[in-house]
């Protein structure tokens, strides 16, 4: 039985966070770390995914980044976020990041990145969320979109687990 049979609208996931770089966040190049961006996608993906599910989430499966222009510290990090996609217990989040210079207000599009989530029950285990409700074209083709690429993982997670 599920808590929200009655769904609710991926807006209604949408979330976004905002950081500035600073010197702890830069590798040996005196760029951002790669790693502090994929903390923050996963930061901004779960975020929208517990706003969803109105529960805790655990991260089950981060597709592939791939990070197109390096971000530079003292830029303005901005992360927005929102369900994509929702299975039985699990969602997708669609998280597009950002980097903005804060002085010159000049933006670039660092990456997309797409996650999964799982909701948990008070007692650590898979449960269920509410619908997604689609207001637009975009939002249901981009399910469907959403939709194969979880049919994917799901296929080379078992085969991975076949081959151990
Ligand atoms: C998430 C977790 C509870 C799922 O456990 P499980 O035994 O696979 O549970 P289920 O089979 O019921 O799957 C739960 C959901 O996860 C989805 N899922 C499982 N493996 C997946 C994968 N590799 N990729 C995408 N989704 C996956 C399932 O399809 C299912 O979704 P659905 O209910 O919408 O159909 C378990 O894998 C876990 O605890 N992982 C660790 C999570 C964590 O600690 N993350 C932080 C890492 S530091």
């Amino acid at each position: 039985m599920q808590d929200n049979p009655q769904g609710k609208t991926v807006k209604a996931s949408r979330i976004t966070i905002a950081q500035l770089m600073q010197p702890t966040h830069a590798n040996h190049l005196g760029n951002v770390h790669g790693g502090e961006i994929m903390k923050l996608v996963d930061e901004a993906g779960a975020l929208a995914c517990m706003r969803h599910a109105q529960k805790r989430v655990v991260t089950v499966a981060v597709d592939q980044m791939v990070f197109r222009n390096p971000i530079r510290l003292g830029d303005l990090v901005i992360l927005t976020g929102e369900v994509s996609y929702v299975g039985r217990t699990s969602m997708e989040a669609e998280v597009h990041v950002n980097a903005e210079n804060p002085i010159t207000g000049e933006r670039v599009h660092t990456n997309t990145a797409y996650l999964v989530y799982v909701a948990m029950d008070d007692s650590g285990h898979p449960t269920p969320v509410p619908p997604l409700i689609f207001e637009t074209e975009s939002e249901r083709q981009r399910a469907k979109d959403a939709e194969e690429r979880q049919e994917r993982r799901l296929a080379k997670s078992k085969l991975r687990s076949t081959q151990e």
